[in-house]
């Protein structure tokens, strides 16, 4: 059986059981400024949940479209998909624990077939804290099930994941979590609001044997391991608590509410780990195959990623969103530059687009016939932020053409800059005649290693205080300090040069010569022009030239800094065309404009003064 089968399979099973078909609501939600993407099927729901009657009755049934962007990173191995579609059932209050758990059993063992001897289950293991008792009844409900299978089914309790790593599955069947097993939108009962609904889930996993635990997860393989050997495919929330100012009350019904990846489902039913064999993915992955002459066992990852991203990003030109640098639109430049850069990897220069988006249609036009009827429009939204995207890599070529020899660090360099692919650089310099260093690869990876650790201490930083790592925030001060500098020169005139500069992670600090206070309407323009180069999201590159001729040719500098023959120039926007700014600078830079308005910021100036004779002191944020 399909996906597109199973989908329909599962929307007639419980309109069997009176249920009502709602239409799946768009990527991105209405009315609902918490979250940039819908995420899961109750989100659009949250209100009857809460307690207002539904239009359509107490039974609902759907398959939503989804979109994780938080996913992106993770897309690569055998079941992270950043788009996907949940199938969901609803009772809002109406029938609850006993009547979920038969018939999703029922629906996955009978009329999907799967193997009830690789089924497992969780249920919560209670949270005295706030007075909720451990989830006993759902625990007695599956030991029945399991028994109509022949299985006895043992109970293990666990409590936290970290508990879970050390103790194992301890030939359990059904296993009681903690948090685990506490379902609400903001992940945990301690991070929900006032007001916001949660309550007890019971999630099932299946088992792939064929999937040996990798240690590097944790000592020992649980349900909840993330190594892909149990694969969730399902979770009943029993939705009947709401959060006060000092605890839990109950919702005025009790309600459930369902949610099953579908691909993962259709994964199972063809007893496969990977996600990207069943049929909603795996003819992108055959055209990719087709186009580029490479296999998916050798080239999964860039297939993989290519797959899913494009997917995603023809559901949100469908649902109308596009490229930009700012919320939706900008996940979805990152998701359509991401595939064409790693088609680079699989030799696919050109048409991306107009070759797969054909294929994606096709998967979908039958069930969502919006997708067929804006086609076009999807196809002309991705075409054109392809061939964007395709100008600043063509840069990349044409840099490549300068160099006489290539050594490691350039490999790095148009890598980093350009996003050209190691191997493509190699290829292109040899088809150019360019003399390639002997141990380029070495530097190269190199080069790669220091750059992935300082993106590790990025990341690392943004998770323990919602901040970035102070030296990417103190980055991307820096790139802003050269967007203000040439900013300055346009409002107030040439007279201007820097004087001074500091940067710290909380701001800029940047002195210059100019012998009045600056007026609030010159203070905007500056701020104006600069945020217009972040919106432009422009690259940042860097050159090596001669001292003299960038100077002359108008490059900035600073007051009384003295050159070496040969400098380091960093150039905003197309160093051969049109750009920004030019100015001699060691680095570092972010490589892109964009990423100084991500999170919506925007560029301010919070004090001009005087700093000395002549020379005014300007302090600045992103904020
Ligand atoms: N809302 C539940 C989930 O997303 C079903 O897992």
């Amino acid at each position: 059986m399909n996906a597109q089968q199973i989908r329909d399979k599962y929307l007639a099973f419980f309109k069997a059981r009176s249920h009502q078909v709602i239409p799946r609501a768009l990527l991105v939600p209405q009315n609902d400024p918490s979250t940039l993407f819908t995420g899961s099927g109750m989100q659009p729901l949250i209100t009857y949940l809460l307690g207002e009657d539904h239009p359509e009755g107490t039974r609902l049934v759907n398959s939503q479209t989804c979109l994780r962007a938080q996913d992106i990173e993770e897309v690569g191995d055998n079941r992270h998909t950043t788009f996907f579609e949940m199938l969901g059932n609803w009772s809002l209050g109406d029938y609850f624990k006993k009547d979920q758990l038969e018939w999703f059993w029922q629906f996955l063992t009978k009329e999907i077939g799967l193997d009830p001897d690789r089924i497992y289950v969780s249920c919560f293991i209670g949270d005295p804290k706030h007075d909720i008792p451990s989830d006993q009844e759902s625990a007695d409900i599956w030991k029945q099930l399991f028994k109509t299978s022949g299985i006895d089914a043992k109970e293990v309790n666990i409590g936290s994941e970290a508990d879970g790593y050390r103790l194992g599955t301890l030939n359990g069947r059904i296993f009681f979590y903690s948090d685990k097993n506490w379902w609400c939108r903001a992940g945990k009962a301690e991070l929900m609001p006032e007001g916001e609904p949660g309550g007890p889930d019971s999630e099932m996993f299946y088992l792939f044997p064929e999937v040996i635990h990798d240690p590097k997860y944790g000592k020992n393989c649980h349900l909840n391991c993330d190594c892909g050997r149990y694969i969730e495919l399902g979770n009943s929330v029993f939705m009947e608590y709401q959060k006060t100012k000092t605890g839990f009350i109950k919702l005025p019904r009790k309600n459930v509410d369902y949610g099953g990846g579908l691909e993962r489902i259709a994964a199972a039913a063809i007893n496969s780990p990977d996600v990207f064999k069943v049929s909603l993915l795996w003819p992108i992955i055959q055209k990719l195959e087709a186009l580029s002459g490479n296999s998916y066992d050798t080239h999964t990852n860039s297939m993989r990623i290519i797959a899913d991203h494009l997917r995603g990003a023809v559901f949100l030109a469908v649902d109308g969103i596009a490229p930009s640098n700012k919320e939706q639109g900008y996940v979805m430049r990152r998701l359509i530059r991401r595939a064409i850069r790693f088609a680079l990897d699989l030799g696919i220069t050109n048409n991306l687009c107009n070759q797969l988006i054909p294929v994606i249609v096709s998967l979908y036009d039958k069930d969502y016939p919006e997708v067929k009827s804006r086609s076009q429009s999807v196809l002309d939204v991705l075409n054109k932020e392809e061939l964007l995207f395709r100008k600043t890599l063509s840069s990349g070529v044409k840099e490549l053409a300068k160099f006489k020899a290539i050594s490691g660090q350039d490999v790095f360099k148009l890598y980093d800059t350009f996003g050209f692919p190691a191997e493509l650089t190699i290829e292109e310099a040899s088809l150019n005649k360019i003399k390639v260093s002997s141990d380029w690869r070495k530097q190269f990876d190199h080069l790669m290693e220091e750059q992935r650790e300082r993106s590790r201490t990025a990341t690392k930083g943004e998770f323990k205080g919602g901040l970035a790592d102070h030296s990417l925030t103190t980055t991307k001060y820096h790139t802003a300090t050269h967007l203000m500098y040439r900013a300055l020169r346009i409002v107030l005139g040439d007279h201007v040069i820097q004087r001074g500069s500091n940067i710290t992670e909380d701001r800029l600090r940047f002195d210059f010569s100019h012998d009045q206070k600056m007026t609030a309407e010159q203070i905007k323009q500056v701020e104006d022009i600069v945020n217009q180069q972040i919106d432009l999201d422009l690259p940042v590159s860097w050159s090596e030239e001669n001292t003299k001729e960038a100077l002359d040719s108008g490059v900035m500098g600073a007051f009384g800094d003295k050159y070496a023959d040969m400098v380091k120039v960093y150039t905003v926007g197309d160093p051969k065309g049109e750009y920004f700014s030019r100015e001699i600078c060691g680095g570092p830079h972010v490589e892109r404009t964009g990423l100084l308005g991500e999170n919506h910021k925007k560029f301010k100036i919070t004090k001009e003064e005087s700093s000395s004779s002549g020379v005014r002191r300007i302090k600045a944020v992103l904020v």
